[in-house]
């Protein structure tokens, strides 16, 4: 049985791009019964950038909640915290003395985060071996990430690649699941929608602060009447990825026949997220009032993950001599 695994940090409260993008897709994948799934928070991941502790603790059960409000079932799923899995700590170490240091250099992702900060810290540089591990300790076949996480797939193979080179097979070469009808989402700025970027819409929210978000949707400056671009429109784009195929079809000629406003595009917005997603914000304030159940959900999931890990890593150090 395929085993399916992904990871989130949880550096923020997840938005509308994490559950479009990464969220939703995964769950449609753990739904299939045959498929083994491995759903993680990244917790360890975080503290390269995010130094409060408080803070982390209130992002995981924030994520935590999250998935399981989209859906996740945490009897089928294998549920748990990357922190909580010290394991993935040591085969981090093993698998950087098979990192080329050029290959980090050059990581994507490494250059833009690290272009943007005043201080970068060696966990950053790193990332990627954790990364690595987090996806090899499981011996996972499918990893569904965003285009963005590509290169530490690339980076992962190549890892694992070299370890089994040396020590003959070991740890399973990972392919990586990307959904291409799932484009980048964008905010409410036009940029992707990231919480590094201040733009997210957050679909958790009470009512009250997601009208809000929606309403700072960027727009050009077109009066009521003006006929729009629905191809040009951030709301528009947001709308057709929520909405019934007859209703985007009529904001389409809604915006090319004039005459309506882009407030009315955004109530139209905000409608389709809050019935669309009613019932995972329901579950999600319940889940957040009940922080001994996430704990226990957890923790089940967590001594499962620990049993694999034993497995690999067991299977890692007598290949080292260790
Ligand atoms: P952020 O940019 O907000 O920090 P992350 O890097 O934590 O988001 O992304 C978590 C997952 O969500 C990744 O798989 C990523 O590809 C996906 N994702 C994040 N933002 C978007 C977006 N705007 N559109 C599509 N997918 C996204
Ligand atoms: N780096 C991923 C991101 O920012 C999160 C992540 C950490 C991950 N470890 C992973 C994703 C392992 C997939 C598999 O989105």
């Amino acid at each position: 049985m395929p085993r399916i695994l992904t990871g989130i940090q949880c550096t923020g409260r997840p938005h509308l791009g994490n559950v479009l993008g990464a969220m939703l897709p995964t769950l449609q994948l753990a739904n299939n019964p045959n498929h083994d799934t491995f759903i993680f928070l990244a917790d360890l991941h975080t503290l390269t950038t995010l130094k409060d502790a408080t803070l982390r603790k209130s992002y995981v059960y924030i994520t935590a909640a999250a998935w399981l409000a989209l859906g996740l079932d945490s009897q089928k799923v294998t549920f748990y915290r990357q922190s909580q899995v010290p394991a993935v700590c040591e085969l981090t170490w093993y698998l950087s003395c098979f990192t080329p240091y050029p290959m980090l250099a050059n990581a994507h992702a490494f250059k833009d985060k690290s272009d943007r900060m005043s201080t970068v810290n060696a966990g950053l540089f790193t990332y990627p071996i954790l990364m690595a591990a987090d996806i090899l300790l499981y011996q996972a076949d499918i990893v569904p990430v965003g285009k963005d996480q590509l290169q530490h797939l690339e980076i992962t193979r190549d890892i694992a690649s070299s370890f089994n080179n040396q020590y003959g097979p070991t740890l399973q070469l990972p392919q990586a699941s990307i959904d291409n009808a799932i484009a980048i989402i964008p905010g409410t700025d036009g940029q992707k929608m990231s919480k590094s970027y201040n733009n997210t819409i957050d679909i958790f929210l009470p009512e009250k602060e997601l009208r809000s978000s929606i309403m700072h949707i960027q727009t050009d400056s077109k009066a009521v009447n003006d006929p729009k671009d629905p191809d040009q429109s951030i709301i528009f784009k947001l709308y057709s990825l929520l909405a019934s195929t007859t209703d985007v079809a009529t904001m389409r000629e809604n915006y090319l026949r004039g005459g309506y406003g882009y407030g009315q595009a955004k109530e139209a917005l905000l409608g389709v997220i809050l019935e669309k997603f009613a019932e995972a914000r329901k579950k999600f304030n319940a889940y957040l009032e009940d922080q001994s159940t996430l704990e226990k959900v957890l923790s089940i999931g967590e001594n499962k993950a620990s049993a694999v890990a034993a497995q690999t890593l067991a299977m890692v150090r007598s290949k080292l001599g260790y």
